[in-house]
């Protein structure tokens, strides 16, 4: 029989792609989305490319009571990949209450269902933004945590946390935190991809919505880092790849193949590129030049951040096959496929 895999979040950017992995690799899939921040089309998205429409129920997990309901409705999942939470930093600046509420609650919420019905597997959507201003690079797992500079990035550290008390407090069951560097990219089918609400924060969005003449200008937060260049430098990993690597996390899960009942993974390339990097790429890649100006610094933006990627490829046999610009040129050609669809 066909293991089922609840993934909450699962109409969002890193959900779907990680939706059609798990579908492809013979898992049956539920996907529990309140469509905040994704559409339902993603659902027949996920069919063009794979064949199946996985089963959809719309839900808002910071409703208990509505949760344990779907959860004992799917008393026999063999785990749950947890994607589902807000996750723009400078609205999280504006409004953390928001933040707090939907990703703690939700977290907490999956957790109790989780926990009554007996599903003992548990993967986090972490991110990289838990090693706060790093001192070390790369940075590894074993870099201390620090609180995050925003709202949005200490609710992924609170989650670690609870994570751990949960873990250790219920032997039976067991979590895997992946934290992400910096996700971009979309499926090689152009059919899905990253679907910012509005102006996007983040910069490769910013750059595809540029270049499609959607915003004038790319501004460029700050070129005096000290950085090859100036500008600041992330690890830039393909949504692919990431997608990826949750599967093999779950396989690790369900195979029972984890040395504590909580672990931690870099998810990454190891491999940084400052902001310039990346739009000379992008020009490189689609032969066009962007529109792009320097302004002053973003607040909160760290110079340096890349991963150490050896754990993930020591205990998961996991890394990221992906270049810049197979990242850069599969973004482009969804963002122009979007634009023709609508
Ligand atoms: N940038 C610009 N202009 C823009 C947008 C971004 O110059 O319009 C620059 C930023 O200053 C930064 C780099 O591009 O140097 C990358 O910025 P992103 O917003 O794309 O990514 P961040 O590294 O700031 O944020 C990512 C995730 C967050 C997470 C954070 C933690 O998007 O979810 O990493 O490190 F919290």
């Amino acid at each position: 029989m066909r293991s089922k895999i609840i993934v909450t979040g699962g109409c969002g950017y890193i959900g779907s792609h990680t939706v059609i992995e798990l579908i492809e690799n013979d898992f049956e899939v539920v996907i529990l989305d309140d469509l905040s921040n994704s559409t339902e089309k993603t659902l027949e998205r996920i069919n063009k490319i794979t064949g199946v429409t996985p089963e959809f129920i719309k839900l808002d997990l910071k409703n208990s009571l509505e949760t344990n309901k779907v959860f004992n409705e799917h008393k026999y999942a063999s785990g749950v990949i947890h994607f589902a939470a807000h996750k723009a930093v400078g609205e999280s600046v504006e409004q953390p209450l928001k933040y707090y509420k939907n990703n703690l609650y939700s977290l907490l919420n999956t957790l109790e269902a989780q926990s009554v019905n007996g599903i003992n597997n548990f993967i986090f959507s972490s991110s990289a933004t838990v090693y706060g201003t790093p001192d070390i690079l790369p940075i590894t797992e074993k870099n201390k945590t620090q609180r995050p500079f925003s709202p949005y990035g200490n609710t992924k550290k609170v989650a670690e946390e609870i994570l751990d008390d949960f873990t250790k407090s219920n032997k039976a069951f067991s979590a895997i935190s992946l934290r992400y560097f910096n996700p971009i990219g979309a499926h090689e089918s152009g059919k899905i991809g990253e679907l910012p609400n509005g102006i996007p924060n983040n910069l490769m969005p910013y750059i595809t919505q540029t270049a499609a003449g959607i915003r004038e200008k790319l501004m460029v937060y700050g070129n005096d880092y000290p950085t090859k260049d100036g500008t600041p430098i992330r690890d830039y990993i393909h949504v692919v790849d990431l997608a990826k690597a949750h599967v093999i996390a779950v396989k690790r899960l369900l195979k029972k193949e984890q040395e504590t009942t909580l672990e931690f993974f870099n998810l990454g390339t190891g491999v940084g590129y400052s902001v310039l990097d990346v739009i000379n790429t992008f020009e490189t890649v689609t032969n066009s030049k962007l529109n792009y100006e320097i302004t002053k610094r973003r607040d909160g933006d760290v110079p340096q951040l890349y991963a150490s990627t050896d754990l993930a490829k020591n205990k998961l046999d996991w890394s990221a096959n992906k270049k810049l610009d197979d990242m850069i040129s599969s973004s482009w050609a969804w963002e122009q496929n979007l634009r023709n669809k609508t």
